[in-house]
């Protein structure tokens, strides 16, 4: 009989442990099944977890959203034309990632990171999952810090603080963008303080050319120097408009554990929605209510869960979420909508006949509001607007009847009066925030009556040239309102003198003015014959 040499059983065991190897490997790779409308299905990926990334050949990659028994449903986020069916399919074994770091700031990107500006690419080694459970409450703490809009009408009446969740919603074309650029306008003042706010912009199905009027804008102000723009526009592929949200939230994330603060735009939550009922439908999910899967709630739940005011102990970062909503025709019982506003903490409703009628921003205040950030406002904010939401909602109601031209008591008259310069206050132009000083300025102006005796139409002048006098004269009478954050009687006092001084000085001026005027009229010559056409 032949002997057996050891070398022999070594050379066997070895080849065997090799091939099994080998078959440990085929394990972890699929095949394309079928491909089209960027969806594929893969077979053969029986551990595959849920938004896994998955890479195809050319550097493809995808997300498996469908995990089913004989296959996986994966999204493309790449160029799927060059996926041909029988492709191989590699796990990463890791969820989807997004790169973060401090490189995304001043930046704008793709969901993934992809630089689309000229800086050149962005350059970080951290990462962090698109997808991430929010931090339970027994990490979280009540918002206690305000975000200034520096929008008169939000900051008096709907107050904002770190860590909250606001919706803005209304029609198309009523300034939900605008209010969201002069936020992020306005945080540049923090960024002289010790607690800068950061801002992530996510553009989702947008034109790409609102996304670059925006970032001019930004740029022009000089807010791109801590802002981060994230564009999934209409033109983008839908599973990347899908992610896009997900991915800001990560990338804030990186600040929040850091102990900083960030506020995320979300522009807009019912195109993100649209973008994942696309998927869904191709991906054969059942449709349900507006043909939206059933898990469309979860969808934004759990995003928006994730702003949030960390603990002290956690190092109290926040992260600040501002969603738009946009309604058809004011119909804010639809599904998406009502979805939205039971997830956040308050809303701001944009009307568009008060647009075009002029008022701007188009806040409806008798149906906006903010739940917890009360807390989060200025003492002195507080003191002068306290009751400013309810005597303009008041205001509304008595101006439609009003309208009837029936008799009206002195009372109603002195509210219809009041209402009317305080609704002319409240107006405020594009990009021009106001810092929370002079907004107490100008409201304690409006609310103590030093308006009523003025025409309407002069009450933005008198704001404007009040506030330049006030800064002029008595700078210290301000920077208290804003060191103290609080008005005493003594600053209480000053500011009446202030404003009394002033408003002789501004009644004088309208008599210089108007002695003007009549001189200007009384010198205009007759046009000439032929000039007319
Ligand atoms: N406070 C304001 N004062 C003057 N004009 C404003 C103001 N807010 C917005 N606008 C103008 O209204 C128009 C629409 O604004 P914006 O794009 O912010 O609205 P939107 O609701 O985001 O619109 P869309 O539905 O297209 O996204 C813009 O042309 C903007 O210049
Ligand atoms: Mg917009």
């Amino acid at each position: 009989m032949e002997q057996i040499r050891p070398e022999e059983i070594t050379d066997i065991l070895e080849k065997e442990i090799a091939s099994y190897e080998q078959e440990l490997k085929m394990e972890d790779r699929g095949v394309v099944l079928q491909v089209g409308d960027g969806i594929a299905r893969v077979f053969g990926l029986e551990n595959c977890i849920y938004n896994e990334m998955l890479e195809f050949p050319n550097d493809v990659m995808g997300m498996a959203l469908n995990l089913e028994e004989e296959s996986v449903g994966v999204v493309l986020l790449g160029d799927t034309t060059l996926v041909k069916e029988g492709d191989p399919v590699k796990r990463t074994g890791r969820v989807l990632e997004v790169p973060v770091g401090e490189a995304i700031v001043g930046r704008v990107i793709s969901p993934l990171g992809e630089p689309l500006d000229e800086k050149g690419p962005v350059i970080t080694k951290e990462t962090r999952p698109i997808e991430k459970k929010a931090d339970g409450v027994v990490f979280r703490q009540p918002v206690k810090e305000p975000i200034q809009t520096g929008i008169k009408a939000i900051d008096s009446m709907i107050p904002i603080g770190r860590g909250q969740r606001e919706l803005i919603i209304g029609d198309r074309s009523t300034g939900k963008t605008a209010i969201l650029v002069d936020t992020i306008i306005n945080q540049k003042e923090t960024h002289e303080t010790d607690s800068p706010v950061f801002c992530i912009y996510v553009a989702i199905g947008q034109k790409e050319s609102t996304v670059a009027r925006i970032y001019d804008v930004l740029k022009r102000h000089g807010a791109m120097e801590y802002t981060t723009i994230i564009v999934a526009a209409a033109s983008d592929p839908t599973p990347l408009q899908y992610i896009a949200p997900y991915a800001g939230c990560a990338m804030a994330e990186h600040f929040l554990y850091q102990g900083k603060h960030t506020l995320v735009c979300y522009d807009d939550l019912s195109k993100h929605a649209a973008a994942y009922r696309t998927l869904s439908l191709l991906l054969r999910r059942p449709p349900g209510r507006e043909a939206f899967p059933g898990d469309v709630f979860y969808l934004h739940s759990r995003l928006l869960e994730r702003a949030i005011k960390l603990s002290d102990e956690k190092g109290g970062g926040s992260i600040t979420a501002l969603p738009i909503i946009e309604t058809q025709a004011g119909d804010v019982s639809a599904y998406i909508p009502t979805n939205v506003i039971s997830i956040t903490d308050g809303q701001i409703y944009l009307e568009p006949d008060l647009f075009y009628q002029g008022i701007r921003p188009a806040i409806n205040v008798g149906i906006s509001v903010s739940r917890v950030g009360g807390s989060a406002q200025t003492k002195a904010m507080k003191k002068v607007a306290g009751m400013l939401r309810l005597d303009l909602a008041q205001y509304r109601e008595l101006a439609a009847f009003a309208s009837f031209g029936s008799e009206l008591d002195k009372a109603t008259q002195a509210q219809l009066t009041r209402g009317e310069r305080m609704v002319e206050l409240l107006k405020q132009g594009l990009y021009k925030p106001i810092p929370v000083e002079e907004q107490v300025l100008a409201i304690f102006a409006g609310t103590r009556g030093f308006l009523d005796a003025l025409p309407v139409d002069k009450v933005k002048a008198y704001e404007e040239k009040l506030i330049a006098y006030v800064k002029e004269k008595y700078p210290d009478l301000l920077r208290e309102v804003r060191k103290k954050g609080t008005i005493d009687d003594d600053l209480e006092a000053r500011l009446n003198n202030a404003l009394e001084e002033f408003s002789k000085h501004f009644a004088a001026l309208q008599e210089e003015e108007r002695g003007q005027s009549a001189a200007a009229t009384d010198n205009v010559e007759e046009p000439m014959e032929g000039e007319n056409n």
